[in-house]
């Protein structure tokens, strides 16, 4: 069942072309249009909203930040990211104009099931992303976008993430199709790159895997390991850092890197490793100039700096230790892409260390209770 990899884990960070690729398929179609026939929520309901709520746990709570950047910027429409287990106890403002988005692998965690309930109450519309048939969320959710990743069996979410994030792009260009508005010209052309991911995907684990999994194998010692991010980068860097201590049981900690100075610089130390994860050099604003002098910040300090960058961004290596390099794509898209090498470093080292790494010790693979 493993194919031949040793854990599950390692496996499930294989699938992820055909996790991705799978939970497009049947959804877009030829002339650059998508129908998502699952949303069984009135178009005058969804032309309605004005603000939408994601609601999750754990590493879907990232895939709903990464959600959260796409869908403001697609559709224009105020998004909001929270923990299912705060949101319902701070008295959340939500009603007939809302939708909810719950996301869950399992749809059996409780916490997000509960946080549903609370928004229905309201009179929220809620739609599912979930990875589970017929499981509890999704049945009482108004309407699924189910991910198509196959079963994950490796207690850390992989392939359910990237195939979150997906099926997160698929709504928000959905919604911005159906609203209509400045983006709308863009939606064919990030459709069509949607649909070129899971063979860039596939392109890291053949090429960048390796480099990794060298890099990971010789950190056995690392006491603390720190992530940068910035724009979708920053989910991802927490979704690497959520990675390492669950199945590695080592320290580590995801930070917006414009966020360094204000407070976390002051952990780096020599020989301190730091993950950075650099937006495109191609991208519109100044976001890559900035993180680039954050690694020079950090560099100058005594970190040692692992870089995953972009194809062609020549920028990073003067103060970069080590770089893996994932293909060019648009920047909201970047998290299908970088998430991957995080994934393999997190796999290796834990291996490197012993542990079992689909069974980390004191967590279950669904969170059942409150
Ligand atoms: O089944 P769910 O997606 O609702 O689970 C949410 C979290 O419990 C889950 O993502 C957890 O954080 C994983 N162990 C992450 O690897």
């Amino acid at each position: 069942e493993k194919d031949g990899y040793p854990s599950f884990m390692e496996k499930e960070i294989h699938d992820q072309p055909s996790a991705v690729g799978d939970t497009l398929l049947g959804r877009l179609d030829e002339n650059g249009s998508l129908t998502l026939d699952e949303i069984k929520i009135d178009e005058s309901v969804l032309r309605s909203i004005d603000k939408i709520v994601v609601i999750a746990c754990g590493t879907a709570a990232y895939a709903g930040q990464v959600a959260r950047y796409a869908i403001e910027h697609w559709c224009r429409i105020p998004t909001e990211v929270e923990l299912a287990h705060e949101f319902r106890y701070r008295d959340p403002i939500v009603n007939e104009k809302t939708l909810v988005v719950a996301v869950s692998q399992s749809g059996e965690t409780m916490d997000t099931l509960m946080a549903v309930r609370h928004a229905q109450e309201q009179g929220a519309k809620v739609v599912a992303i979930c990875n589970t048939n017929g499981s509890t969320i999704p049945r009482e959710a108004d309407a699924v976008l189910y991910t198509h990743a196959g079963p994950e069996i490796a207690v850390a979410s992989t392939k359910a993430f990237l195939a979150q994030i997906t099926a997160a792009y698929l709504l928000g260009l959905y919604l911005a199709q159906l609203r209509g508005n400045k983006y709308k010209d863009e939606i064919a052309t990030l459709l069509a790159e949607l649909e070129a991911m899971p063979a860039k995907i596939q392109r890291v684990l053949d090429e960048v895997e390796p480099q990794v999994k060298a890099l990971a194998s010789s950190m056995e010692d690392a006491g603390s390991v720190l992530f940068l991010g910035r724009h979708v980068g920053f989910p991802v860097a927490m979704e690497g850092a959520l990675k390492l201590k669950e199945i590695a049981y080592i320290h580590a900690e995801g930070f917006a890197a414009g966020e360094l100075k204000h407070g976390p610089i002051a952990l780096i130390d020599q020989g301190q490793p730091v993950i950075v994860i650099v937006p495109s050099p191609r991208g519109r604003d100044s976001l890559h100039a900035k993180v680039v002098s954050n690694i020079q910040e950090i560099r100058a300090r005594g970190a040692e700096t692992i870089v995953i960058a972009e194809e062609g961004d020549e920028a990073v290596r003067e103060f970069a230790n080590h770089v893996f390099y994932v293909p060019q794509s648009p920047t909201l898209l970047q998290p299908l892409l970088a998430t991957v090498p995080l994934q393999i470093f997190a796999c290796e080292l834990a291996g490197a260390k012993g542990y079992d790494v689909d069974q980390p010790r004191n967590l279950a693979k669904s969170v059942t209770v409150e």
